[in-house]
């Protein structure tokens, strides 16, 4: 694995905005909402799919800058199960663009020891659809830098939904099984994984929208009005910024010194050791900028 560090031009906002970060307090679970894609496309009048393609290089960018930044989880939510209702070509074309990502950047993944991973009904998709993901799925299933997580044909209502009826499933195959916090979280997509610190919304809408319901219970959200197309590494940068000017507490009256209610898988909240890593690194060049190891 190649030592990250992020790219960035000396004296740029970026850099600034670096200084500015503690990195013994990063946040382990980035939870997105994408949103504006179809407002980027509108002031340019472009149709409404222009705005998804553009938002691929946002995708690309907040991946590589997280695996960077020593993230431990990235989740992109990329397709509610209420986007169905959007007319036919725009569902089509979106999930074309997710196949056509995951075919380009699935050797920058490998490479980056960043393993994939879905959330949502998408075993439901197109076969073409799931196919892809499920190679994509496969070949990172050994990354240990980063997970990314895409949220696809997701709800998290349904998520919980799915999650009681497995756990009433075992509980009928092993009467007295306890249904706590903990089985709930380790019945959920998310399993494993520690709940989203920081849950950022583009475009400025003040809303949920189905998404995390459970794991997001103490997250911090910042909403920033940056349409999802223009989101870069400066904006990352700033939400992380805004994140650790947060106070948690977790309901008490203090700052926990340890994680709250560890009492299982995707607990979630306080960030575990981070490996030392370099966050201020040589100008961009052309390899920086297009590949996640430096
Ligand atoms: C919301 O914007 C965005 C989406 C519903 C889709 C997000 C998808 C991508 C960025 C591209 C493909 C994803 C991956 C992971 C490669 P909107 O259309 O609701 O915008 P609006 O509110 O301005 O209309």
């Amino acid at each position: 694995m190649s030592e990250p560090s992020l790219a960035v031009e000396p004296g740029s906002v970026e850099e600034t905005l670096l200084r500015q970060i503690d990195r013994s307090r990063l946040p382990r679970h980035v939870a997105i909402i994408m949103d504006g894609n179809g407002r980027w496309a509108g002031k340019r009048f472009l149709p409404r799919i222009e705005g998804h393609r553009a938002g691929v290089s946002a995708v690309r960018e907040t991946v590589e800058s997280s695996a960077r930044l020593g993230i431990e989880v990235l989740t992109l939510y990329a397709f509610s199960i209420e986007n169905w209702k959007r007319p036919r070509h725009e569902v089509w074309t979106l999930m074309n663009l997710l196949k056509e990502f995951l075919r380009r950047e699935i050797r920058t993944l490998i490479d980056n020891d960043i393993q994939l991973r879905v959330l949502g009904r998408w075993r439901e998709l197109d076969p073409s659809v799931v196919a892809t993901l499920e190679e994509g799925l496969e070949k990172t299933a050994a990354g240990r830098r980063m997970v990314f997580n895409i949220a696809l044909n997701y709800s998290g209502r349904c998520e919980l939904v799915d999650a009681c009826r497995k756990l009433v499933d075992e509980a009928a195959a092993s009467p007295g099984r306890a249904i706590d916090e903990a089985a709930i979280s380790g019945a959920l997509d998310t399993a494993g994984q520690p709940d989203p610190d920081l849950l950022i919304r583009t475009s400025g809408e003040m809303r949920v929208s189905n998404f995390l319901l459970w794991q997001i219970a103490y997250s911090e959200i910042v909403v920033t009005p940056t349409l999802w197309p223009d989101f870069r590494l400066q904006h990352l940068l700033e939400a992380i910024v805004a994140f650790q000017g947060r106070e948690r507490r977790f309901g008490g009256l203090e700052a926990p010194t340890a994680a709250p209610a560890a009492d299982g898988p995707g607990k979630g909240g306080v960030p575990g050791e981070l490996a030392d890593q370099p966050l201020v690194g040589e100008p961009p060049s052309a390899t920086a900028q297009n590949s996640i190891k430096s």
